[in-house]
């Protein structure tokens, strides 16, 4: 059975093609979910694509990703430079971790230049858009083979 690769989104990423297109581009997160979980099939992986508005689901998410996953793309939104919680759940689970964010945030508002996902992730792709879901499935096929 392939081994599957946990994807998880935090909030407001429900609202892509409609938030600030500027910022976040014009594809909805559904077709950022068809083409990554298309992109891991060609690598051998299933996928679990998912997104929250609920830090306590994201927390469990992540939980589960640990028991039951290969590895895990996180894109936490707005809980990446706010929420302990989300980083004490990543410490504890072993499966590789890259962190991706759609826009550049080191080019962004100060208080996004700080990500607690960061310390506990093995990467971070930020600023390429969809295509850093892309780049992060290469990365942990490398990372898991
Ligand atoms: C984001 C960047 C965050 O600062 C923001 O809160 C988001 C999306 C990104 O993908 O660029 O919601 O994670």
């Amino acid at each position: 059975m392939p081994k599957s690769v946990y994807v998880l989104n935090g909030p407001n990423l429900n609202m892509l093609g409609q938030r600030e297109p500027e910022i976040y581009g014009s594809e909805s997160l559904d077709d950022i979910a068809n083409r990554t979980k298309k992109h891991l099939k060609t690598l051998g992986f299933d996928c679990e694509f998912r997104q929250t508005n609920s830090e306590a689901e994201l927390v469990n998410w992540i939980q589960e990703a640990g028991r039951d996953g290969a590895g895990l793309i996180i894109n936490a939104a707005a809980y990446s430079h706010t929420s302990v919680a989300v980083r004490d759940a990543l410490s504890a689970v072993a499966v590789p971790i890259i962190e991706v964010h759609l826009s550049n945030i080191f080019t962004r508002e100060p208080f996004r230049h700080h990500s607690h996902v960061s310390a506990v992730a093995k990467g971070v792709i930020c600023g390429l858009g969809a295509h850093g879901y892309l780049l992060a499935a290469d990365a942990l096929k490398e990372l898991i083979s």
